[in-house]
């Protein structure tokens, strides 16, 4: 095998000086130097050699194959054209740089930083919960029992029986309270998970959940707060209504809905011809809620309400398509 590696190692130095150009330079190295080359043959042999003169064989073919390796590449520059070996010896340094994009946030993370500092200056605080979820917080502790029919409007992800990915931030209104008493002003911000997607819906979503908790707290305070929200958000002069929904953890309910910027209002495929597009849940909380936390009813009152960021991403920006967010079109996300 000693003989045998030598003899390949001295054709192998033949061969490469008679190469002249890329193509037989690419031969020469499937031939020798690839998986399927001479040099991994005669290596893969040396389990069939002693023990005693295999670390020595195995030494050297290993340096043989470092020496056609480096050959290889010397001559592979040597091929190259003179301009090219002229610019990497003797580059020129007047050049411009090339320019780094700067990265910059995203739109959504921009629009939840917004909506965050809005409720901030209004004196709430926030608080952070896991997205993967006990079923408990998630519907339970909200007034929604196994079997409940508001459990169909959620389009759930399970991970376990009682585990699964959190639909919405309201859970985190029963993990404050459990921790906190009133007076209390907080708001949620994170990740939700629901099943769907189509131009205003997508499976993961982000939204800002708010709650209040104090005496003497009226459907009156949580339109004042809302309509300051989205008069923050949006300017002055854009239309909103209440429209009167259920939640089962909240009554009464309503929905805010804003007037759609995509149509002014007229009526489009976003807002599905009604000129609204509907960005928020809210209401007052539901006295179940408050006792299975420890709270009285009959002494506490409070509001609570859970927006959805791409919405007012979409509004705000003019978007008629959520899904666009997430596809990581770097033409679509360096507008922003
Ligand atoms: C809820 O999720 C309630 N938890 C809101 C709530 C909180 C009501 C507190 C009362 C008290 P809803 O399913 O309507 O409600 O979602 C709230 C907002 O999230 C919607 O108004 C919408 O802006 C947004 N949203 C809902 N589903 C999606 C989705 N798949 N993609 C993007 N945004 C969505």
């Amino acid at each position: 095998m000693e003989q045998e590696l030598e003899q390949l190692r001295d054709e192998a130095l033949a061969s490469l000086e008679t190469v002249s150009d890329d193509a037989q330079l690419e031969s020469f190295r499937v031939n020798y130097l690839g998986r399927n080359g001479q040099i991994s043959a005669i290596m893969k042999q040396l389990g069939t050699v002693s023990k005693e003169d295999r670390p020595r064989l195995g030494q050297r073919a290993n340096s043989i194959k470092k020496e056609l390796e480096e050959a290889y590449s010397s001559r592979k520059t040597s091929l190259l054209p003179a301009s090219q070996t002229a610019a990497t010896d003797n580059p020129d340094l007047s050049l411009p740089g090339r320019k780094h994009q700067k990265g910059k946030l995203h739109p959504v993370t921009q629009i939840m930083e917004e909506v965050c500092g809005i409720f901030e200056s209004m004196g709430f605080s926030i608080a952070e919960g896991p997205e993967i979820e006990l079923d408990y917080y998630n519907f339970e502790a909200l007034n929604i029992p196994a079997h409940h029919p508001a459990r169909d409007m959620h389009d759930t992800f399970y991970i376990s029986d009682n585990t699964l990915l959190r639909t919405h931030t309201s859970p985190m209104q029963a993990r404050v309270m459990e921790n906190q008493q009133p007076p209390l002003r907080v708001i949620a911000p994170g990740k939700v998970y629901r099943c769907d997607s189509d131009i205003t819906h997508t499976p993961m979503f982000h939204q800002v959940e708010g709650l209040l908790v104090d005496q003497k707290v009226s459907f009156a305070d949580l339109k004042g707060v809302l309509t300051v929200f989205t008069r923050k958000i949006f300017g002055k002069d854009l239309p909103l209504r209440f429209r009167p929904s259920f939640f089962p953890f909240t009554e009464p309910s309503a929905e805010v809905d804003i007037a759609c910027v995509i149509c002014n209002g007229e009526g489009c495929r976003v807002c599905k011809k009604t000129g609204w597009l509907e960005i928020l849940g809210s209401g007052m909380i539901d006295p179940e809620v408050f006792k299975m936390v420890g709270y009285d009813p009959e002494i506490y009152s409070g509001f609570a309400f859970g927006l959805g960021v791409e919405r007012i991403a979409m509004l705000k920006y003019g978007i008629d398509d959520i899904r666009l967010y997430y596809e990581n079109d770097l033409r679509f996300l360096s507008q922003f």
